[in-house]
């Protein structure tokens, strides 16, 4: 399964970057807003930033709602940098957008997805990644890993090449839990990432050992 980061935070990029198992990186609107990124420049300046530190996928999502608009946008983002995938809304113009797209030889990530259906349309129109949010659906009291297990299974049975990349992933377990569904890719915040770093019983045999390897010195 491959690790992406989903941020725009160059800090925390740059961090998940150096533990060296980082595959690639997710954004969109609303953390793209959070670093403060305003403006068409900005925002493209700040892709190129992010492709320069990662050598992998690097999710760009359209701001644009029609088919014109986001096929307009999409080809422009593309042209910033050679990793950069074009991140859709699974709507009836996105999934003509990514059939554009497909078309013309630029990857396409279809974000927004929250049923089997929706992810058929997504790998029928060639998206090269799906994003289910799983924990937007754990939020609504259903089982987001449940949603991954089944697209899996659909695209296992059908031999759709889309990958089923994880997001609104919020917890260590949700990547454990991805891993084992068979997701392709987890896209997870830092401190997802480094909490499956965590078990208490690695810290106390830790502080074994150095206390021992101190005796063994002296
Ligand atoms: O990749 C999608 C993700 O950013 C959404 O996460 O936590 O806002 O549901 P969240």
């Amino acid at each position: 399964m491959k690790f992406f980061i989903d941020t725009a935070n160059l800090a925390q990029i740059k961090e998940a970057y150096e533990l060296g198992i980082l595959d690639g990186v997710t954004t969109n609107p609303t953390l793209m807003a959070k670093e403060g990124i305003k403006g068409t420049e900005a925002i493209a300046a700040h892709y190129k930033a992010i492709c320069e530190m990662v050598d992998g996928p690097v999710s760009a999502e359209v701001l644009g709602t029609t088919y014109a608009d986001m096929v307009e946008e999409g080809k422009k983002l593309a042209q910033i940098h050679e990793n950069i995938v074009v991140k859709i809304p699974m709507t009836k113009d996105g999934i003509k957008a990514i059939k554009w797209f497909t078309d013309n030889g630029i990857r396409t990530n279809c974000t927004l997805v929250f049923s089997a259906g929706q992810a058929i349309l997504a790998a029928k129109a060639g998206a090269t990644y799906v994003s289910p949010f799983i924990g937007r659906i754990d939020d609504s009291n259903w089982d987001g890993v449940q949603l991954i297990e089944q697209i899996v299974s659909i695209y296992n049975a059908q031999g759709f090449m889309t990958e089923v990349l994880a997001a609104s992933i919020r917890t260590p377990m949700h990547i454990v839990r991805c891993a084992e569904a068979g997701a392709d890719v987890c896209t997870c915040p830092l401190s997802s990432i480094l909490g499956l770093l965590k078990h208490p019983l690695t810290d106390l045999g830790l502080q074994q050992f150095i206390a021992d390897a101190k005796s063994l010195q002296s």
